[in-house]
């Protein structure tokens, strides 16, 4: 665990409050998502020291290959060196610190292909894979050994085609990092899976309150009837979790076998791995601290938040399909994307509503309802890290349900499965 080097500048009274066990618990005070001191504390010990998601292994295919990216306020060359492998390093020279390969804030591309990168200012020149080559008139210097001038590099790793990076050179790796969602995940084989669709969204509200929102679905049935429709809002469970993720699974209640504009019709193919339980179920994990996997039976939903300031995140939104879905005649993702566009578009609105509504100095902490163990869930990750002191809370467990209290119910008739639920639950309550 990474343990920041200060708390947070929050009261401690405020962090132990949402520390408490969940049907005691405070939620943080709403200057959490305003405070500009808190955001940069956020950005200088959780952003700058874990690992994240910025993308996938495809987008830099070739040796060669370059993505240009920010990444906690650095300027980062992602590139494919000759031995294939991933390599990250800042984007400026070792000479006299220019910046190597321009982007789209001179007009240019994010990406591109380039065996070499050569220095626009006196011409260094360095491999993909960041160590230097050439550096003309330094082979009389005395001091002066190349290999001690390759760009400086960031830690890169991958998992299921996910590219983490981190700028922590003591991290633990990623594998070790991810923990148990690593077993749970093992099914599965993400990495050949391909982007159908890409949005990115700009929020005017705070990354955790994103991360908040998606934790829940008490706010389903206003927000989201078309969900609430295939994914009733009161069924489905915590998955156990012992890394810094959560995640929790919704069942698809008649008919529908996936999420759609169509009711959830459509019939693609099951992703890799899937089993007939996992087929009936949406899968949601948000994986410290700013990722989500939404997992369906025939396509994964990503979400990666990036924090821009307080109020302000942008939301970059992906579809993954297998390629050979994609190469179907009747290929057609247009009822998913419509779909999830809109439910994110639904969330945004009422994120947005959280932010300006949490800007007043008045109002007081709020409580998790019995539906939102997995909001305190997230929220006790933010908790530890604010509280600096080396504890993991351990989480609760929402209206006395267990981890596999649903195995085993027919979802296809929901009175009958929330009946079997109340028949469990009561049973659970005899002594
Ligand atoms: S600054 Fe890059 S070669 Fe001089
Ligand atoms: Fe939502």
């Amino acid at each position: 665990m990474i343990i920041a080097k200060r708390p947070a500048p929050l009261d401690p009274a405020r962090i132990a409050a949402v520390r408490r066990p969940f049907d005691e618990a405070d939620m943080f005070p709403p200057q959490v998502f305003h405070d500009a001191a808190l955001f940069a504390w956020e950005s200088e010990e959780i952003f700058r020291h874990e690992w994240r998601c910025v993308g996938r292994d495809e987008e830099t295919p070739n040796v060669g290959s370059y993505r240009l990216l920010e990444f906690a306020g650095e300027q980062v060359i992602i590139s494919r060196g000759e031995d294939m492998q991933l390599h990250a390093f800042i984007n400026a020279c070792r000479h006299r610190g220019a910046t190597l390969i321009e982007g789209p804030a001179d007009g240019r591309s994010d990406c591109g292909e380039a065996k070499k990168i050569v220095c626009p200012y006196h011409a260094w020149v360095y491999g993909p894979d960041g160590k230097l080559q050439k550096a003309k008139h330094t082979e009389d210097l005395k001091r002066f050994n190349p290999g001690d001038y390759d760009l400086v590099p960031l830690r890169c790793e991958t998992w299921q085609g996910f590219v983490f990076l981190t700028l922590d050179t003591d991290a633990e790796p990623l594998l070790t990092y991810l923990d148990d969602l690593v077993d749970v995940f093992s099914r599965f084989n993400f990495a050949p899976l391909r982007r159908a669709k890409r949005e990115v969204y700009e929020v005017a509200a705070n990354w955790k309150i994103l991360v908040e929102n998606y934790s829940e679905c008490y706010h389903c049935p206003g927000v989201h009837p078309q969900l609430n429709a295939l994914t009733p809002y009161d069924l489905g469970e915590d998955i156990p979790a012992r890394g810094w993720w959560k995640g929790g699974w919704q069942p698809l209640v008649g008919e529908a076998l996936t999420m759609g504009l169509d009711k959830g019709s459509h019939e693609r193919p099951w992703l890799h791995g899937m089993t007939e339980t996992d087929a009936k179920r949406i899968q949601y994990f948000a994986v410290w601290p700013n990722l989500l996997l939404s997992l369906h039976p025939d396509y994964l939903m990503v979400h990666m938040i990036e924090p821009l300031g307080p109020g302000q995140s942008r939301v970059v939104c992906d579809w993954y399909l297998h390629p050979d879905t994609m190469k179907r005649p009747d290929y057609d993702f247009s009822d998913a994307h419509g779909f999830w566009d809109m439910t994110n578009r639904q969330d945004w609105h009422v994120c947005e509503l959280q932010q300006r509504g949490t800007a007043s100095q008045q109002l007081p902490p709020g409580r998790y309802t019995e539906l939102e163990a997995s909001v305190q869930a997230f929220d006790l990750m933010v908790a530890d890290r604010y509280a600096a002191d080396g504890v993991r809370t351990a989480r609760g467990w929402a209206a006395g349900l267990a981890p596999g209290d649903m195995e085993g119910i027919d979802f296809s008739d929901r009175q009958a499965a929330r009946a079997a639920i109340a028949a469990k639950l009561a049973a659970a309550e005899l002594p």
